[in-house]
This record gives structure tokens, sequence and C-alpha cells, in this order.
């Protein structure tokens, strides 16, 4: 079993993960905890890569939406960011960013740490936003 598998459970059939990312100890806050800004970065980071996949090369982040924080995050977890597109508009791609941190842990257990949404915006060179061709690779995992 690899990192990414789970014996059991609703991670299982979340595919690959954007990004995947050990948590290390720069990343803490005052409480020795994962500072919350550092998972809101990957976050983002991982709905970029999320629209390149898509299809989409230049992307900017215009909104995100609030991200609640159930379980902390600790030095050694392995946090996988998995992505999924949840709506595409005319210039914009929304994505939900799945967040399941894998505990350094003997058992190795797996939890859920927060589900966020992000809108990116398709810009052109001048960070204008472009429309979104339906029936692009862009858009033809949605439809
Ligand atoms: C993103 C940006 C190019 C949008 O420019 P704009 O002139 O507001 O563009 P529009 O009003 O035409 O909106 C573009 C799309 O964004 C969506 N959008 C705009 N503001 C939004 C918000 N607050 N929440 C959700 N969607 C939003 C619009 O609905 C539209 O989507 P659609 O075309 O799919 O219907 C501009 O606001 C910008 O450059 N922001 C800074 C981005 C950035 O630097 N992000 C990194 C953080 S510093």
């Amino acid at each position: 079993m690899n990192d990414d598998q789970t014996a059991a459970g609703p991670a299982e059939n979340l595919g690959e993960p954007a990004i995947k990312v050990l948590m290390m100890p720069r990343d803490t806050n005052v409480h020795g905890t994962i500072f919350g800004g550092v998972l809101l970065s990957h976050i983002d980071q991982a709905g970029a890569v999320h629209a390149r996949r898509m299809g989409l090369d230049r992307v900017v982040t215009v909104a995100m939406d609030a991200v609640e924080f159930k379980l902390p995050v600790f030095v050694g977890d392995t946090v996988s960011f998995y992505g999924e597109t949840a709506r595409i508009g005319r210039t914009s791609i929304t994505v939900l960013i799945d967040v399941w941190a894998r505990r350094f842990t003997p058992e190795r257990e797996r939890v859920h740490v927060t589900t966020a949404e992000i809108v990116f915006v398709h810009v052109d060179e001048d960070r204008k936003p472009i429309g979104i061709v339906r029936g692009s690779a862009a858009s033809s995992e949605f439809d």
C-alpha cells in the first residue's frame, strides 16, 4: 500500500492528488502545529495545478471561500491536496480542493482536514480575463 492508498474511507476514490507535501518544522505556528496560512498557500497551488491539468495555462486566484480546518496538521504528516472541477464559467473555473493528512504515527491513519473552494480566472498576457473555450481540454472533464 503506498501513501495515497487507504484501507477504507472516502479518500480512496479521489484519484491522484494535485500536490502532496511533507510538513516540516518551518511550517509551524507558535503552538507547534502547522500554520493555517501554509495550508492555504498549498490549497492555492493545488488549485492552480488542477486548472493547468484542465488546460488553463494562465490563471489567477480571484476568490477563496471560507476555509474551516477541522483537525490540526502536525510536523511529519504527509498532506495530499485533491482537485475537482466544481464549475466552469465564461472566464472562471471553480475548483474544490480536498485536503487529507496521513499521520506520521505507527498507525499512519488518514484524516480529512478541510475542503476549500477557489475561483480562478483565465487571463491573457496582459492579465485580462479571457474566455474558456467549451469543448476544449479545459472543459472536457466537466462536460
Ligand atoms: C481576477 C481579475 C483579472 C478579474 O478581473 P475583473 O475585471 O473583475 O473580471 P470580471 O468582472 O470580468 O470577472 C471575471 C470572472 O471572475 C468572476 N469573479 C470576479 N470576482 C469574483 C469573486 N469575488 N468571486 C467569485 N468569482 C468572481 C466573475 O464572475 C467572472 O467569471 P465568469 O466570466 O466565469 O462569469 C482581477 O480582479 C485581478 O487581476 N485580480 C487579482 C488576481 C490576483 O493577483 N490574485 C492573486 C492574489 S494577489
